[in-house]
This record gives C-alpha cells, structure tokens and sequence, in this order.
C-alpha cells in the first residue's frame, strides 16, 4: 500500500521540474537564427524546433510588423519537437518571424529577424571545400566586395562528429550572416569555404535575390565518414577502420560526419548541393568510389526530400568538382585519374543514368605547384566556382547553356590506314598536339599495354590519332589518364568558346567493329 504514495512522491517533483524548465526548452533548430536565408517557392520552407509535449505553437512570419502568414501546430505527447511548412514564398525580405508557445501555464515567443527568401545551398567536401577565401588567388581583391552581396547570407558548422545521428546541429562556427572581409577570409581551412562563397556569389550575379550558402566540410576525410549506413552496405564498402593514409587530418570513421555535420540539416529545405571531395579515397576504397559516391548522392536526396515532408526535390541538383592535379612522386599514376572516372559513375561526364540532375567542374587543368597550401590544394578556386556556376544554371535552373567540355561520342578504327577518328560531342579547340595524352591500349598474344599517341589532324568535331605504333590489336583508348595531366589551362582539348575543358575518359573498344559508339550526352 505504500507504493502509490512514493510513487506520487516521486513523479511529483519531475512535473514541476519539467514545466519549470520549460521555457528553456522553447527554441529554434540551432540553424534557424537572424540572418538566415529560407528556401524559396516552388516549395515551402521548413521551420521546426524544440518544445514541451502538448504545447500549441504558433509560428508567424511578419514583414515590417505586418503578419503574412501564420502557421500552428501541436506538440504531440512524449514528442519535444514541432515543426511547420511555410507556404511558399516569392524570393525577397526581410521579414521576422516568431514562433510562440503556449502551454497550461506559461506562455513564451521566439523571435529572428532579417529572414529572407531565396535559394539554399549546402556545400561540403574536404580540405579543398574548406579553402578559406584568404587562401586562394586574389584574395584581398576578392574579399573586398562584399557589400554588394548582402543577399548572399553565409552559415558554417563546426567540426563535429558522432557515433549516431543527430537530430540538431552542436555547434556552430559561424551562425547566419551577411559576408564581410573578415567573416569570410577569417583563417586557413576554418571559415568561409571560398568555393562555396564563389559559386553563391555568381549565382546571386545571375539570378538576383537571395542565396543562403551553408559550409559543411573537413579536410582530410573519405567519403564514407559522410555517409549513412545504407550506401556503405549498397555498396558492399568492408567494414573496418581506416589503415594508414597520406592525409591524416579529420575524423575517418565511417558515417561519424554524416551522422553530425549532414544529418542534422536533413529537415530543411534545400535548393542543392555541392561536393568536393576524393583525394583522401585515393588510397581508400578507390575501386568503390562508382557506387559510393553516386549512392551518397541519392541517399543525401531520399534522406533530404522526406526529412523535409517533401519540400526539398527528390532529384535535387548536385554539383562536384572533378579531382583536380597534384605533384607525385608515386610509381603508379592511376588513383587519381581513377577517382576523376568514378566520380563520373565510369561515364566521364555528368549528368548521366546513373547520377540524374548532376552536374561536373572539372579541374584536372587548375594545378598549381606553388601553392603554400601543398599542390593538393590549388588557388585557383574562381575557375572552379565558375565551371560549378554553368553546371547548376544549366541542370539546376534550366538555362540552355553548354556546361560540359567535350566529349568523344564514337570512335573509328581504321585498321589499314593505322587511324584512330574521335568524333566529339561539340567544337573542339586544340590548344597543343601534345602527344602524351592520348594514349591506346595495344595487345599483342600475351599482354596489352598503354602507348602514348599523337594527333595528326584536327577538325571542328574530329580528332585523327595516328596509331601506327601500336604493333598488336588495338582494344582501348584514353584521354588525360594521369594525376597531373597539363599545365594551368593548357590542357589539349577545350570547346573553344566556353573554354571548358574535356574531361579525362577511358573507352574499350572493339578491334573488330570499326565503329564504336560510346555514349549519349543528355541535356
Ligand atoms: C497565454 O496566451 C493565451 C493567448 O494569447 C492566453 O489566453 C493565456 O491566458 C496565456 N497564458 C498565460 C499563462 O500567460
Ligand atoms: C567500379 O570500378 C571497379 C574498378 O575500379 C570495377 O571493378 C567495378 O565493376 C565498378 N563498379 C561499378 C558499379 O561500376
Ligand atoms: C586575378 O586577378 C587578375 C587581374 O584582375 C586576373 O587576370 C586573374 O584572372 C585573377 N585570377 C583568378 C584565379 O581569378
């Protein structure tokens, strides 16, 4: 009979407990702050946060003290998380917008100022994601304009990782604001990610209203540490530690970014990513990166569209950058160019079947020897923005620009006359003969070997490779198939008006069949 007595006695003082603190636990997802950028129509933005059960909470979006919109919803029992849809907003602001809670007995209201509509943006990778603005070429000239773009709103997340997923963001290096010379030139590889800063900034340059950018990266990790569970068990990755690796910096424990730097964000509505990362899987489940890599893609995607009750698109578009060079001093010069393919998913370009809505830079021409970062690390970070820039208008906005360099879409083998005839996708540009970089895999009765070939002639969608050094069986060609392929910019082949450049390839073909067609390009 005693029971109920020390029952009461003890559930007692955990209600007042719970409704004292109550009011602390009233708050936004730590990402929704002044400043920041909400995603605009055609979807909805999502503005969620924490609460006590049972609560009502009133969400209101105001513009100079005038209510637009106003939003409830219910706290469900033994649930501290509440969470709306803003109907969808035309680009612009600055509006306010307060969430307020009420409960049996108490009554609080949160408030964040300067919101404003447009697209959101996250951007993560490694250490060349991490690249401050202070670090690349220009750097003073390039931070010093920024008073222009107080539309573009910056938000960069602290290292941080976990062993399980986690609901909010735990810490923040630099919360929502607008950019100036010190925020984002504010140190090496801390904050602002300068491709991110570019690429947002050139795509406030073209569409004019805001852009929220979000920076989520760190130097030094493999792909799998930024993914879930479920593309590492797609793709068969062995689960295991990491063995020794050249790049030793960062947290290399498969999912622990995922789980602390991505997931947390999964509620919020996103326009689209970008990527860039693969030096640090140069050594690490190289041979997988084709299925981890396009499975991070749609895995991000699925987690993003329904975390976000659909409002982020199911396709959303993603943007990576191709490995760019860097000095080696390695025997085998294959891990680089085979990352560069595999991010491709083995097509060579993007977007394709595998990797829909996608979107390439290349950088493989973007090298740069001095850089006091290392080589790894190139400064030349404007290049790549800008190549991202055409990539994300073209796939992620619908403008018909050409975005992707070109590509051979057939090869001709003309047994008798020793020629090898790519035909391109587009114009090409021959910027140097440069015998190095096509090569032909020649087979004789026992083994097959790679022979550099030359160019004998050019034409506006043709090149002539002469292949009469190859004694055997010709069965396979490939373009720029090493870490450190050209110079800066003068790499052979470019489409002559846009300057991009022609992304590296390999292609077997069959010694039997003069005519080989190697790909559709879609778009
Ligand atoms: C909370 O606000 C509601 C409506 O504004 C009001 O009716 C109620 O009395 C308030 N409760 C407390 C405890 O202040
Ligand atoms: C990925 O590339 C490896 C070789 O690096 C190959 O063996 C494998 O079949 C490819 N997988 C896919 C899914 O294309
Ligand atoms: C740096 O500035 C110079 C002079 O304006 C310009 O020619 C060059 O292209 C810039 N470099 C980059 C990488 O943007």
């Amino acid at each position: 009979m005693a029971v109920p007595g020390l029952l009461l006695g003890l559930v007692l003082p955990l209600v007042l407990l719970v409704d004292q603190s109550a009011g602390d636990v009233f708050r936004f997802a730590s990402y929704i702050d002044d400043y920041m950028v909400l995603q605009k129509e055609p979807s909805g933005a999502v503005i969620w946060g924490y609460s006590t059960s049972l609560a009502e909470v009133v969400v209101t979006l105001t513009q100079q003290g005038k209510p637009v919109m106003k939003k409830t919803t219910y706290v469900r029992a033994y649930s501290d998380v509440w969470m709306v849809i803003l109907d969808p907003m035309k680009a612009g602001g600055p509006y306010e917008l307060t969430a307020q809670q009420t409960t049996v007995n108490m009554n609080s209201t949160l408030f964040v100022h300067d919101v404003l509509f447009g697209d959101v943006w996250l951007c993560s990778g490694q250490s060349n994601m991490e690249m401050t603005v202070s670090q690349i070429f220009n750097a003073t000239a390039e931070l010093y304009n920024t008073a222009a773009y107080q539309s573009v709103r910056i938000l960069s997340l602290s290292l941080v990782q976990s062993g399980k997923e986690l609901e909010d963001i735990a810490e923040i290096d630099l919360g929502w604001s607008t950019p100036s010379a010190e925020n984002l030139g504010h140190g090496s590889f801390t904050y602002m990610s300068a491709v991110c800063w570019l690429f947002g900034r050139s795509l406030y340059d073209n569409l004019h209203y805001p852009i929220g950018l979000i920076s989520s990266c760190w130097g030094g990790t493999p792909i799998e540490a930024w993914s879930s569970k479920r593309p590492l068990k797609t793709c068969g990755v062995p689960w295991m530690r990491m063995g020794s690796l050249e790049f030793v910096t960062g947290p290399r424990e498969y999912s622990v970014l995922w789980n602390a730097m991505i997931y947390p964000l999964h509620k919020m509505t996103l326009k689209g990513v970008i990527w860039y990362q693969g030096e640090s899987n140069q050594d690490f489940n190289r041979d997988l990166y084709n299925c981890t890599f396009p499975e991070l893609i749609d895995d991000w995607r699925q987690t993003f569209h329904f975390g976000s009750q659909r409002q982020t698109h199911r396709l959303f578009p993603f943007g990576f950058v191709q490995l760019s060079s860097y000095e080696t001093d390695r025997t085998s010069d294959e891990k680089f160019p085979e990352i560069r393919w595999h991010q491709t998913a083995d097509f060579g370009y993007a977007p394709n079947i595998k990797m829909p809505n996608t979107f390439m830079a290349v950088a493989m021409d973007l090298g740069d020897r001095s850089s006091p970062f290392g080589s790894i690390h190139p400064r030349d970070k404007q290049t790549v923005a800008y190549r991202l820039l055409l990539g994300a208008l073209a796939v992620g906005y619908g403008e018909k620009l050409l975005f992707q360099g070109p590509m051979p879409e057939k090869i001709q083998f003309m047994e008798h006359e020793g020629l090898l005839i790519l035909t391109y996708t587009q114009q090409i540009q021959v910027i140097t003969m440069d015998t190095r970089l096509f090569m032909v895999s020649c087979c004789d009765d026992y083994e097959c070997s790679w022979i550099p070939v030359s160019i004998l002639t050019s034409s506006v969608q043709t090149l002539t490779l002469d292949i009469h050094y190859c004694t055997g069986t010709p069965v396979a060609v490939r373009y720029a198939w090493t870490t450190w392929p050209c110079e800066y910019k003068s790499c052979p082949l470019y489409h002559p008006t846009s300057t991009l450049p022609a992304p590296p390839f390999t292609a077997v073909f069959d010694g039997q069949n003069p005519e080989t067609q190697l790909l559709q390009i879609q778009l």
